[in-house]
């Protein structure tokens, strides 16, 4: 469709072609000239209702490097601090005739809402805990890029769980891609039926983490919890956060991930993320070329295109 609202929907060949199109732009992004003309003389507005760092910034760089106007919706100081609605302000920035609308919200389901509403392509940038879907692809293209591919994997997603739009996009990626996906949650943080996903569930790190190839963690959503998830964070830490005794339990060459931002001696110790086996720093470089992608295809769709 016009739209990326999450990975469900998407097939094998959708989501290896896109990770093929951002290869060619991991390259252009380390070159000295940048820039193409694909998305010239059209606008790109940012709509973040939620705090972000890497995913709004590879967003904007994304679209000026693919000659887009690249506009940034300052949400706190909008008239959404009076009261507008989500529907008024996005029915009022599609009168601005915008191309593209980059949208994070903190309500589920937010941003398929907004896309019925308006005539622009709608880019789900994170909504609530439903899905964060180029989160997803980045990851994806990580992994085919250190692993050569995603079939057969034992991709193990660790932490917090029922708060995780990654961990929902993450898991319905890889098992279209063909690889075994577990997850590993104290169960107050693991989301019922999430079997039917296509995830094993494991309740220690030491049984979940055992030969996976990559280890992906989850950062502890404490905005998100209102009462009792976890006894305290150093008892968190203590059973859930990935250290090097509880690492050596995955495969001797596994690679260890998280979305950002993370909490170091919460859910990772700290050695670990800077550590030889991180993918971390690589992720964020991937989420330019893999937002390049998603944004070139999404051109392709527009009117006049
Ligand atoms: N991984 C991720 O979405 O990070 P931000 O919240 O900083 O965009």
């Amino acid at each position: 469709g016009r739209h990326l609202i999450g990975i469900e929907g998407l097939s094998a060949s959708e989501i290896s072609g896109l990770l093929d199109l951002a290869e060619e732009f991991v390259e252009l992004n380390r070159q000295i000239e940048k820039k193409r003309t694909t998305l010239r003389g059209r606008t790109q507005i940012n709509l973040f209702f939620e705090a972000s760092t890497r995913t709004q910034s590879s967003f904007e760089i994304a679209g000026k490097r693919l000659g887009a106007d690249v506009m940034n919706m300052s949400v706190a100081s909008s008239s959404v601090k009076k009261g507008e609605t989500l529907i008024d302000t996005a029915i009022t920035l599609n009168a601005m005739h915008p191309d593209i609308l980059v949208v994070r919200h903190h309500a589920s389901g937010a941003v398929a809402l907004l896309a019925r509403k308006v005539d622009c392509c709608v880019v789900n940038a994170g909504d609530g805990a439903h899905e964060h879907p180029t989160q997803a692809l980045l990851d994806a293209l990580t992994i085919r890029r250190n692993k050569g591919t995603i079939q057969g994997l034992t991709v193990a997603i660790c932490g917090d769980v029922l708060h995780s739009r990654v961990a929902r996009s993450n898991i319905l990626l890889l098992n279209t891609l063909g690889a075994k996906v577990r997850v590993v949650a104290p169960s107050t943080l693991l989301p019922s039926g999430i079997e039917t996903m296509g995830a094993e569930v494991f309740r220690t790190m030491e049984a979940g983490l055992d030969g996976a190839d990559i280890v992906m963690m989850l950062r502890l959503q404490r905005e998100r919890m209102a009462g009792s998830f976890i006894p305290s964070v150093k008892e968190y830490f203590h059973y859930f956060g990935l250290d090097e005794a509880k690492l050596r339990r995955a495969a001797p060459d596994a690679l260890v991930m998280h979305p950002g931002p993370m909490n170091r001696g919460v859910e990772i110790d700290s050695a670990i993320a800077d550590g030889a086996q991180s993918l971390i720093r690589e992720q964020v470089e991937m989420g330019v070329a893999v937002r390049m992608a998603v944004l070139d295809i999404l051109a392709r769709k527009l009117p006049n295109a």
